[in-house]
């Protein structure tokens, strides 16, 4: 069975576990825990303080995702296709066989619905898998970053939204933001995996990003669940080997040739 194929089939089986990872260090550890590694275009914001993700390029996406793919191995490696590089159906293809080949990842993702139905397909023709992302959408926001779900109408371009990316042939879809009874009603009309970030755990799985876990960022998202204070840890390293420069004590002979 291929790897993607693997991957949808946990759907009603085990619970999908997915997070970002922007180079090798972070990934390998994450390689042990994960079923999905995305190298998410948040590494704009959480990396280069941009306000938003459309100023993230391909170039940046590529360099990072070639350090993280040095620390996969197991889980299914994602990368987030940048704003503007899949606007039809020949550029999407030319940047995406650019990042599949380059990067050697096992898919991309693209954000969208009824939008990019055609190129999902055109894409999947020639043998890209593609994750799909609904919801609160950053490439495209406008305005503030409210939960979706809450109209009917709303409710019900999700849901075909959801339907059209099956259909198109995306193999999971990650639903940000989207309230609690709509993403299980996506979840229970979809075939393919769900993959919630602030979307509840009615979904098949769930996505976070590395750094707001670890608290290495400073995260005050709703959804965001802080498991480690990292920064604390790293304050305390750091603030030893400062001092033992200041006094002399390193590096003793232990560690000089
Ligand atoms: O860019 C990103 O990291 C993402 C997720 C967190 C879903 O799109």
């Amino acid at each position: 069975m291929s790897k993607i194929k693997k991957f949808i089939a946990k759907k009603n089986k085990s619970k999908i576990v997915s997070l970002t990872a922007y180079s090798k260090n972070i990934a390998s550890i994450l390689d042990n825990y994960c079923d999905l590694i995305l190298v998410g275009d948040s590494l704009g914001s959480v990396l280069y303080n941009f306000t938003t993700t459309r100023k993230v390029t391909l170039n940046m996406m590529i360099e990072h995702a070639k350090s993280v793919r040095l620390g996969v191995s197991k889980s299914l490696m994602v990368v987030d296709m940048p704003y503007n590089t899949y606007r039809s159906k020949s550029e999407a293809l030319k940047n995406c066989k650019k990042v599949m080949k380059e990067t050697k990842c096992d898919g991309v993702k693209l954000e969208g619905g009824l939008r990019i139905k055609e190129i999902v397909k055109h894409l999947i023709k020639n043998k890209i898998p593609v994750l799909g992302h609904l919801g609160i959408t950053p490439q495209t926001v406008r305005g503030k970053f409210k939960s979706k779900g809450k109209s009917v109408r709303e409710r019900n371009r999700l849901l075909s939204d959801a339907e059209l990316l099956e259909k198109s042939g995306a193999f999971a879809i990650v639903l940000e933001c989207v309230k609690s009874d709509l993403s299980k009603e996506i979840t229970r009309k979809v075939t393919i995996p769900t993959i919630g970030i602030g979307s509840s755990n009615n979904c098949d799985g769930q996505i976070l990003v590395t750094d707001d876990i670890l608290g290495l960022t400073q995260s005050k998202i709703k959804f965001v669940k802080k498991y480690i204070d990292l920064r604390r840890y790293i304050r305390e390293g750091i603030s030893k080997f400062a001092k033992e420069v200041k006094n002399k004590k390193y590096p003793s002979k232990k560690y000089s040739y």
